[in-house]
């Protein structure tokens, strides 16, 4: 029977009762290979000097196992490196380094194949993957933990882990930024109102605001590039946090491990999590933007806007309201920007009051850090696909949108402004218009030539042309606006930015 697979009370009563890390009993399904028996099964692994078993309450408690054990393969990665060092330094004999390596390797086929499934009892696991090795290869297996701590071992586990997926996210950031460079090529020519305030300030491009998410998205993917120099950097060797009196070569490791770089100072590198605390940071600021792109969409997709469709495959239903369609993913990513923003002010409250070197409140990074990583990878997944498919923008409805108000007054001003009228006059000119119109319940296209030739002699029959939402966005040619050159211009430039980037696909 799979001791996983046992309610939590009985699990600890039989821990508790079976005394600790028996696990040749409690960790295998009856598919597993008989682990070979080994002394230290009977006894904790950390040391002999507790006389009574550890309350199974406080055990539960202590335990990091539950959600750990996504370091695994990290894990077994770095302890590989670790006794391949030990065995070049001299420190263990080289048959000894390649029963380790190869026990290691054993566990990992084991894990990957569902066969190893630590419990509760086994603490963490970096026990768990200890005491298996030492019930797979006997008394040597016990030489793994030569030279270094388990405080330099989690360092070096969640750098590995976390530098992993920065490439990830940053795979999916490009994938992300690619749907918003296909969508934005269909509409370039597409007219929405711009806001400022959320009140109609000035038509754009649809293509234009689309690529403000693409710019965001591009600062993101940097950023984290930025990060990984310090994620990517070895604790390895650092010891419990002063060192160790073994001859060992941490260069080695460092280079084994393909990290960039190496921690100069032991008690420094076992109890850092700056790294992660920027890792939160940039996984913030990535939900942040996902997250007024969301709320975009979530009041397009409104009846009052209506600007937006949102295809059957990424929308749902009602349970009571028929006519219902909801935009859940826009509104699930921007609700879990909330859980991410959380785990980098958990962990800055973690960090601020510990005094030098581990404690094992430093265990409490491993939940916010996993979750922040699973919670941006899974938004950026969704609204790749949201983008992709799910959108239908309603061309008509934007084209109306931008011709019923008085977006184009600016334009108004600039054209007096560019016939020599100054422009804050012009500007006062133009406020007097509004206002005239609106009193008359007419747009400034309604305006009469002889209209406005008494507001001012500047004017011309041109007037009109130069107010049509097209010729106003047309305009707006300067290095950065929506003038059509310049976003045709700047869709290409994000292509070629894509395409320069090398980082593996996810
Ligand atoms: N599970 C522990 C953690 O995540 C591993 C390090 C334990 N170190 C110690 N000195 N108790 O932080």
């Amino acid at each position: 029977m799979s001791f996983v697979a046992l309610p939590l009370t009985k699990k600890l009563n039989r821990r508790y009762l079976c005394c600790f890390f028996r696990l040749s009993t409690l960790t295998f399904s009856s598919s597993s290979p008989p682990p070979q028996k080994a002394d230290s099964t009977d006894s904790p692994l950390w040391s002999q000097r507790f006389e009574s078993a550890l309350n199974p309450v406080i055990a539960a408690f202590n335990a990091s196992i539950q959600f750990d054990i996504a370091l695994i393969e990290y894990d077994l990665t770095g302890s590989q490196a670790h006794v391949q060092m030990l065995a070049q330094t001299g420190i263990i004999p080289q048959a000894d380094a390649d029963a380790i390596y190869q026990g290691l390797e054993q566990i990992r086929q084991e894990y990957r194949q569902g066969l190893f499934r630590p419990g509760i009892e086994a603490e963490d696991v970096h026990f768990a993957v200890e005491h298996r090795l030492i019930e797979l290869i006997g008394e040597v297996g016990k030489k793994l933990h030569t030279g270094r701590s388990r405080n330099d071992q989690v360092g070096t586990d969640i750098r590995l882990y976390l530098h992993d997926h920065i490439q990830h996210i940053r795979a999916l950031l490009q994938d992300w930024q690619q749907a918003l460079v296909d969508i934005a090529q269909d509409h370039v020519q597409t007219l929405i109102p711009g806001y400022t305030h959320l009140q109609r300030a000035q038509p754009v491009s649809l293509a234009h605001h689309l690529l403000a998410y693409f710019e965001m998205a591009e600062r993101d993917w940097q950023r984290l590039g930025e990060i990984d120099q310090r994620v990517n950097v070895s604790p390895l060797g650092l010891g419990a946090l002063a060192g160790t009196p073994f001859p060992i070569d941490r260069q080695a490791t460092t280079d084994q491990l393909g990290f960039v770089d190496l921690y100069r100072n032991s008690l420094d590198g076992v109890s850092d999590r700056d790294f992660a605390i920027e890792f939160l940071c940039a996984a913030s600021l990535i939900m942040v933007h996902l997250s007024r792109f969301s709320e975009e969409v979530i009041l397009w997709a409104s009846e009052e806007f209506g600007f937006v469709k949102l295809r059957d495959s990424c929308a749902t239903g009602s349970s009571i309201m028929p006519q219902k369609k909801n935009p859940d993913v826009p509104e699930l990513v921007r609700g879990k920007s909330g859980r991410v923003f959380g785990h980098l002010q958990s962990l800055l409250v973690v960090m601020k009051g510990l005094p030098l070197a581990y404690n094992k409140d430093l265990q409490e990074d491993k939940e916010a850090l996993f979750d922040g990583v699973i919670t941006v990878k899974g938004c950026l997944e969704a609204m790749k696909i949201l983008v992709k498919e799910g959108l239908e923008f309603v061309t008509e409805r934007l084209e109306t949108a931008v011709g019923e108000d008085f977006s184009n007054a600016t334009d108004v001003a600039d054209y007096l402004a560019a016939k020599g009228v100054p422009f804050r006059e012009a500007y006062n000119i133009v406020g007097a218009v509004v206002k005239t119109c609106l009193s008359q319940g007419k747009l400034l296209k309604d305006l009469t030539l002889s209209e406005w030739q008494q507001l001012h002699p500047q004017f011309a029959a041109d007037i009109y042309e130069a107010i049509t939402p097209r010729q106003v966005v047309a305009a707006r040619n300067s290095y950065g606006g929506t003038g059509f050159e310049q976003v045709q211009a700047a869709l290409t430039q994000a292509q070629e930015r894509l395409n320069s980037k090398t980082a593996p696909s996810a």
